[in-house]
């Protein structure tokens, strides 16, 4: 009946399902965190900043082509659904100089990219005294999620909420049948996934505050410290990182950060980190305070969010495994299995950190890709039998 089951129904496992479904597989979901699931703590998607803003080190990041291929995709999602995605002007500030010729990757990609310097008369945000600035996207995560979702439900594709403790239950879910293939979008679950258990998969934990602040329409980033690399012998520690990222939509709503603990699962905000942020953010932008805002005090808050960004050191694991039921321990969880040692194949989809939204439609492109190229594959070899 089903061609694949994608497990996973944050941005990428939807995103992987509208475009296996749109390309003609036959494809299905199981998750245990729905789209619509979105004040669940054990799910990353709904907590999200969210902008495109790539993190790819260079051309040659295989991030660089997902985020390509996802800043060129919004464009026509801003312009059909605005309450989701706007296009808005994104400066990025820091303060420790970089070297000549570390200009970003994306230069010639987004629009209107221009470099900047603070001066006096023409001041950055913060006083900072390196910046760009271009234009760029925010997403509004939880309703562009929640979209997904009515998406591919409209599109007949079955979301079944199962939680499974090993990859080899997904290739016979009882309300599905049998599949050869599994697409792997379990974000952090692809740590403990008996068959999987990915030791280079570890929790970020972010934390954000939402706060109201309707005259705020643009996107500021001062990330120098975030998600940065160890400090070298005698550098002096980067400043810890802010931004804010206003949402689409007539709510008002800004976004702001940022925080990024590695292997830390606590879910709970940290009310001196809150503090911390909102005086950050502040200093960036004293607009957060309103017209009459005097302190960092005089931000209306809304929210204190917490999410753990599902990361993986090196980077997203995007590819194709073949491989067969009981591998990699599952045996013990199903010994008596009639399907021990059927030759199946997944395509792994996860452990993309803090650049999931921001490439989510160029990883559908290329798991789908992936997933196609072995379909065929397995399809041809059955026709020969
Ligand atoms: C985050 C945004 C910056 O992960 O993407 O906090």
């Amino acid at each position: 009946m089903y061609d694949a089951v994608v497990l996973g129904s944050g941005v990428l496992g939807l995103s992987i399902a509208r475009e296996l479904h749109q390309r003609g597989v036959k494809v299905a979901i199981v998750a245990k965190d729905l789209a619509e699931d979105s004040n669940s703590v054990g799910f990353a998607s709904p907590w999200a900043g969210c902008n495109w803003f790539s993190f790819a080190t260079g051309p040659d990041d295989p991030a660089a082509e997902w985020d390509r291929i996802t800043y060129l995709g919004l464009d026509k999602l801003a312009k059909e659904r605005p309450e989701l995605c706007e296009k808005v002007q994104v400066y990025n500030v820091w303060e420790r100089p970089k070297p000549s010729g570390s200009e970003p990757w994306f230069k010639d990609l987004v629009a209107d990219f221009q470099q900047v310097a603070g001066t006096s008369s023409n001041p950055l945000p913060g006083n900072k005294p390196f910046g760009t600035k271009f234009k760029s996207y925010i997403i509004h995560a939880p309703e562009y999620t929640a979209y997904l979702g009515k998406q591919v439900r409209a599109l007949g594709i079955p979301v079944i909420r199962a939680r499974v403790s090993s990859l080899d239950e997904v290739y016979n879910i009882p309300q599905i049948g049998k599949v050869d293939l599994v697409i792997n979008a379990s974000g952090l679950g692809a740590k403990t996934l008996i068959g999987v258990e990915d030791a280079k998969v570890y929790p970020a934990r972010g934390q954000t505050v939402l706060v109201k602040a309707p005259n705020v329409k643009e996107c500021i980033m001062h990330t120098e410290g975030f998600n940065a690399a160890p400090l070298g012998p005698g550098e002096k520690p980067l400043p810890e990182p802010a931004y804010m990222i206003p949402r689409p939509g007539s709510s008002g709503h800004v976004v702001l950060g940022g925080h990024y603990l590695v292997s830390n699962y606590s879910t709970l905000p940290d009310l001196k980190e809150a503090e911390r942020i909102l005086k950050d953010c502040y200093n960036l932008c004293p607009a957060l305070a309103g017209p009459n805002g005097k302190s960092w005090r005089d931000i209306e808050v809304v929210a204190h969010n917490v999410g753990l960004r599902p990361a993986r050191e090196g980077g997203a694991r995007i590819e194709l495994e073949q491989r067969q039921i009981g591998q990699g321990g599952s045996n013990q969880v199903a010994p008596k299995s009639t399907d021990y040692g059927r030759k199946v194949a997944v395509v792994h989809a996860y452990g993309v950190g803090s650049a999931g939204f921001q490439g989510s439609l160029g990883i559908a492109e290329k798991a789908s890709d992936l997933a196609e190229k072995y379909l065929k594959k397995a399809n041809s070899s059955r026709a020969k039998l």
